[in-house]
């Protein structure tokens, strides 16, 4: 019975401590209260526990977070809840002209806490950052959702929102019983939003990750600084809008090439090299739109015999590329997107393609603008692609291989040209030499 009792006390204990509760926290500035949040968060985080070894652990946020260090301003507030050893979780808010929204949110979690991540091989603390979806919301307003928002951070850690009800800025000490409700607790489309004014979409852009975890060796070889602002995130939601969705995606500037490359360790050189633009094209909600990726602020990969990978995250999306190696050739055989946008989490993957083919030894290279269908919701263009993911020699790309589209338009044409004429002079050589015998015979053909 004890033994039971016992046994259904640890269930229940290892339930508890992977659930989250809400937490409520009440920030005050002298004795007023400026900010209030109660909210449920939990976290999912994957870290490496040997060499090539993952654990993804779950945990929410305990209500015995302090909210300490959370403070407020006229302008900008920010509330931070620190937990355990060493971690913390923290969303900035600003306030602007009649409204305010959150501007990041940073996730600080310390792999040096076994209790949290046990087996971890990294000691360190991780930083990473996203932009939540909270704007727009009126001065003395509180913001509401109840649904799950989940924000992928990093490709190592995600958070979940849910049951959010925050009051960034109060006035007069006492919260308001207005709410902002975010568009994924509306239930009608049709029910015109009283309260919020209808946002033109701004690029979402979220703050450059704090480079930091990373299961293999990270090279940022990144040159072109982040250009932020280039980021054009096609329009959002469909409940706001009046007009058709038949808005044509206006054109985007070509995008941006990136150069990274993955080294096997921090003092060897380069053991694969991949530059290009990208543009991907994806198909949300029924409605099609296309972004460009801002060349990457956080890279990550690995190098394989077979099997090599590409792992870029730039703003809201994630690429993934993993390229194998039959031991004749090498080809771009699985990606990964993953979008976050406002309306949601955009995430599609493929992992039969033949792409990107050539000589294992060699590179593979295609300057012209190309685009692939991944799936029948996801798109990609290409712009001055050159990769090559196998046999890298001192950090420099081997002879490319171009594409037939670079090729076929120079090449083919002219080598159909040469051999058309070699066949012309063939046949009219063939003609002479017989009329001339001919002639020789003394015309015995009559
Ligand atoms: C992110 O969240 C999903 C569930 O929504 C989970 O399955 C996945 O493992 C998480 N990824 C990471 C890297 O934690
Ligand atoms: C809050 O709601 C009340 C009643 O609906 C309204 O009179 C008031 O103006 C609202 N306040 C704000 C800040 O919108
Ligand atoms: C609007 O988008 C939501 C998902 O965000 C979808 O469930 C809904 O069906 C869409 N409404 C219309 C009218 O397309
Ligand atoms: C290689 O890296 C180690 C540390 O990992 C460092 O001590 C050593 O100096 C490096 N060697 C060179 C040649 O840079
Ligand atoms: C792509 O995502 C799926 C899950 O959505 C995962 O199982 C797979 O490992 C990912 N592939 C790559 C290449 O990251
Ligand atoms: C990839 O797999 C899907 C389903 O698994 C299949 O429909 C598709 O034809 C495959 N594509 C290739 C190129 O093999
Ligand atoms: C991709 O290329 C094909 C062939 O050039 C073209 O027909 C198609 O419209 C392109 N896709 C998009 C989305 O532009
Ligand atoms: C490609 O794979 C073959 C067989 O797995 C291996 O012998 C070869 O070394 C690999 N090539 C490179 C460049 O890694």
């Amino acid at each position: 019975m004890a033994r039971c009792a016992a046994f259904i006390f640890l269930l229940s204990f290892g339930v508890v401590s992977h659930l989250s509760h809400g937490i409520e926290v009440q920030v005050k500035n002298e004795d007023k209260l400026c900010l209030y949040a109660n909210l449920t968060v939990s976290f999912s985080v994957t870290y490496e526990v040997a060499v090539n070894k993952k654990k993804t652990v779950s945990f929410g946020l305990p209500t015995s977070a302090l909210s300490n260090e959370s403070k407020c301003d006229k302008t900008s507030s920010v509330l931070k809840l620190s937990f355990a050893d060493g971690h913390s979780w923290s969303v900035t808010f600003s306030l602007k002209d009649k409204s305010y929204q959150a501007d990041a949110i940073t996730f600080v979690y310390n792999l040096n806490d076994s209790n949290v991540f046990p087996d971890s091989s990294s000691k360190d603390t991780v930083t990473v950052k996203a932009k939540p979806d909270i704007k727009d919301v009126g001065v003395n307003m509180c913001y509401l959702c109840k649904s799950k928002d989940t924000i992928i951070a990093s490709p190592q850690a995600n958070m979940t929102l849910s049951d959010v009800l925050i009051q960034a800025f109060v006035i007069n000490g006492t919260k308001s019983k207005n709410q902002t409700v975010c568009p994924a607790d509306k239930p009608a489309p049709t029910t015109p939003t009283p309260t919020t004014v209808a946002p033109t979409t701004n690029a979402t852009t979220v703050a450059p990750t704090t480079n930091a975890t990373t299961v293999a060796p990270t090279t940022n070889a990144t040159t072109v600084a982040p250009t932020t602002n280039t980021t054009t995130v096609a329009p959002a939601t469909n409940a706001t809008t009046a007009a058709p969705p038949t808005t044509p995606t206006p054109t985007l500037p070509t995008p941006t090439v990136g150069n990274y490359s993955i080294k096997h360790d921090a003092n060897s050189t380069a053991c694969l090299l991949a530059n290009f633009g990208l543009r991907i094209g994806f198909t949300q909600n029924k409605k099609y739109q296309e972004v460009n990726f801002d060349p990457a602020t956080e890279v990550s990969g690995s190098c394989g015999v077979d099997n090599s990978e590409l792992t870029l995250v730039s703003n809201n999306i994630t690429v993934s590329l993993s390229f194998y190696n039959d031991t004749k050739k090498f080809r771009l055989h699985a990606l990964n997107v993953t979008i976050n946008t406002s309306s949601g989490v955009f995430a599609q993957s493929s992992t039969n393609l033949s792409l990107w083919e050539a000589a294992v030894g060699s590179s593979y290279m295609c300057n012209k603008e190309q685009n692939f269908t991944i799936t029948d919701l996801l798109s990609i263009y290409t712009f001055s692609l050159h990769v090559q993911p196998f046999g890298v020699k001192k950090g420099l790309y081997s002879t490319a291989e171009e594409c037939l589209t670079d090729e076929e338009s120079y090449l083919v044409p002219i080598a159909v040209g040469v051999a058309l004429l070699v066949l012309i002079l063939i046949v009219l050589l063939a003609y002479f030499i017989g009329r001339k015998r001919n002639m020789a015979s003394g015309y015995q053909s009559f």
